[in-house]
This record gives structure tokens, C-alpha cells and sequence, in this order.
């Protein structure tokens, strides 16, 4: 797609359920994110994060999506210790997980190990720029990459993954100018989330478009609905109807033979 110039879609989901709405809307790549934590588990940041819920929710996705390339995303430390750690776990996403590619944080940093995993035969996207999984290195949610150094380093990084055979790389919260020029750099796409329109494609995690996590919305979410509203509408709707005892109807009730009951009786 990227030298036709066409734009790549990518989207996170969690669930069985999203990731066919989804894959049927044809989003071609799936990310079942590490904001997982933040956004479904109610974590504060995707520190705490465990191979085991990251397994347990790439097994959802991957069950509900049958065209998009699921992509699991590695959690914190375990992919930094060694490159036997490295591989091991890429390989429980394949092979229990059952997605396509991982994807992990860092850049000249991890190229080693991204290096060995796609030697074994997975592929690996890369991701640079606010790489959450730092944060307290990165003191904060900010924008990556605004002096001569930090951006030189975002280039060499992003050279870094694509030497390593990265299919992709991921660009969060970076200036819109230096993603466009990381993306005429490298020959792989990248997908920016905060990194404006230049990057081949683009990443938002499922529940900031969709309105439906509001603890924290991030400037470079845009909301394409509100479902909190609708759901808490709902959900009150419901509350009222039960305690009203408006709730349930004929309609949604099952009926049986008189004489049966008059037997019992
Ligand atoms: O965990 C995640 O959802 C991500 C995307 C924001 C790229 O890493």
C-alpha cells in the first residue's frame, strides 16, 4: 500500500466482538494493544500489563477477526531482559495468541532482538516517538522528538527497525513535519497516532474514537461517537424499568400449557 500511496487503517481491539465490527468495516490491521490495560483493565499505565492478559485477549480478537492481520503488542519487560525472552514470548503471540505479528517499543534499542524474532519467522512492528511503556523515563505524556538530538535519534531509530526487518513502525505523539520526513526515510509504512497526516497510515485505540473511554482522552483522538452517553442512557433505562417493574414484558417472557401449571398447583 505504501507506494501506491495508499492509506493504511489500523484500529486496537480487546474483544471478540469489536474486533469483528472491525474486520468487517475492513480495517486491515488489528492491534490488540497494551492500552488494554489502561482502557479495559483499569490499570494507571500499560506498566502493569502481564503476557497472560495480553494472551488472553489475542485469543478473543484473533477468534473474531477472519481478514485483518492481528498484531499482539509485547508488554513491558518481556522483551528487554534477553533475546531468548524476546523470542519466547513473540512466540506464545503466535503460537497461543494466534496473531499474525507482535509489535514492540523501542528503537536501536530492541533491534537486535527484532532482528531474531523476524528471523524466526514473525513479523515485527515497530514503535518510536511516546513510547508509553518508558513513561516514567519520558516523564509524561509529551510530545517526543522537538530537539535537534531527540530527532536525529527518532530517525536513526526508525532506520534502526527497518534495518532489522520491521514490517512497520508505529510513530506516537512526534511533530507532524519529522513523521512525514521519517516516512519519506524508510522504505517500511509507518502509522502515525499523533504524529499528523504524513505517516502512510494512521492507529487510534478503539475506545477513543468511539467515545467510550473518558478518563483520559489524548489531543490526537478524534471522536467519532459518544457511547458512554448512549450506554449509560441504557443502562439507567434498564435500572428504572426493573425497579418500575415495567421490565420484563409479555414480550420478552415464555409462556407454557395451562393444564401443566394447574397440575403443579
Ligand atoms: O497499546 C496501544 O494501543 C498502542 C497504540 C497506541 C499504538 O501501542
Amino acid at each position: 500500500m505504501k507506494p501506491k500511496g495508499e492509506k493504511i487503517t489500523m484500529l486496537t481491539a480487546y474483544d471478540y466482538v469489536t474486533a469483528g465490527l472491525v474486520d468487517e468495516a475492513g480495517v486491515p490491521l488489528i492491534l490488540v494493544g497494551d492500552s488494554l490495560g489502561m482502557v479495559v483493565l483499569g490499570y494507571e499505565s500499560t506498566i502493569p500489563v502481564t503476557m497472560e492478559e495480553m494472551l488472553h485477549h489475542t485469543r478473543a480478537v484473533v477468534r473474531g477477526t477472519k481478514k485483518a492481520m492481528v498484531i499482539g503488542d509485547m508488554p513491558f519487560m518481556t522483551y528487554h531482559v534477553s533475546v531468548d525472552d524476546a523470542l519466547r514470548n513473540a512466540a506464545r503471540f503466535i503460537q497461543e495468541g494466534g496473531a499474525q505479528a507482535v509489535k514492540l517499543e523501542g528503537g536501536v534499542n530492541v533491534a537486535e532482538k527484532v532482528k531474531r524474532i523476524v528471523d524466526c519467522g514473525m513479523p515485527v512492528m515497530g514503535h518510536i516517538g511516546l513510547t508509553p511503556q518508558s513513561i516514567h523515563q519520558l516523564g509524561g505524556f509529551k510530545v517526543q522528538g522537538k530537539t535537534p538530538q531527540a530527532a536525529q535519534k527518532l530517525l536513526d531509530d526508525a532506520r534502526a527497525l527497518e534495518e532489522a526487518g520491521a514490517f512497520s513502525i508505529v510513530l506516537e505523539t512526534v511533530p507532524a513535519p519529522l513523521a512525514t520526513l521519517i516516512t519519506q526515510k524508510v522504505s517500511v509504512p509507518t502509522i502515525g497516532i499523533g504524529a499528523g497526516i504524513g505517516c502512510d497510515g494512521q492507529v487510534q485505540v478503539i475506545n477513543d474514537i468511539l467515545g467510550s473511554f473518558t478518563d483520559f482522552v489524548p489531543r490526537h483522538a478524534k471522536q467519532y461517537a459518544n457511547l458512554t452517553d448512549i450506554i449509560k442512557k441504557a443502562i439507567t433505562d434498564y435500572h428504572e424499568e426493573v425497579k418500575a417493574g415495567k421490565f420484563p414484558t409479555g414480550k420478552q417472557s415464555f409462556s407454557m400449557d395451562e393444564g401443566i401449571l394447574d397440575g403443579l398447583k
